[in-house]
């Protein structure tokens, strides 16, 4: 085993571990029901896909360009959405991010940020699909 994988299960939690190597959530979703998408400060993006059934949030994938950190706290946002209604989606904070992964480093906390911001985007997109339904046949940028 090489000294930087080594340092890694050594230095976080199993939970952070499930999130960070955790793959099945990883998709581009064609037909959406919300999407967002969200650049950081650092350049990586986070897009988020949500399908809504009777206003709770049935699935969620995304796909990321961005660091370890930003894969475990994406994979944590889809963890604490699935099965949750819209309005409570809108409660998911990077502090629970935070809390669930135990051992996201303080100064990484914009990864939660962005992973976070990606669901608003999409919760918001989700909300102008809704209103204005003639919207979603437009593809998204
Ligand atoms: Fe860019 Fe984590 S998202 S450093």
């Amino acid at each position: 085993m090489n000294k930087k994988y080594s340092e890694l299960l050594q230095n976080h939690s199993l939970h952070y571990l499930e999130m960070a190597f955790r793959t099945d959530k990883c998709a581009l979703l064609e037909s959406p029901d919300g999407y967002g998408k969200r650049k950081g400060t650092c350049g990586d993006t986070v897009e988020m896909f949500i399908l809504v059934r009777n206003e709770r949030i049935q699935s969620v994938t995304f796909i990321s360009n961005g660091c370890l950190n930003t894969h475990a706290c994406a994979n944590t946002v889809v963890l604490l959405t699935e099965g949750k209604s819209v309005n409570d989606a809108w409660s998911i904070t990077t502090e629970q991010v935070k809390n669930y992964l135990e051992t996201l480093p303080e100064e990484d906390m914009h990864c939660a940020e962005l992973a976070a911001g990606a669901l608003y985007l999409a919760l918001v997109n989700y909300r102008e699909h809704k209103y204005f339904p003639w919207k979603k046949l437009y593809r998204r940028k």
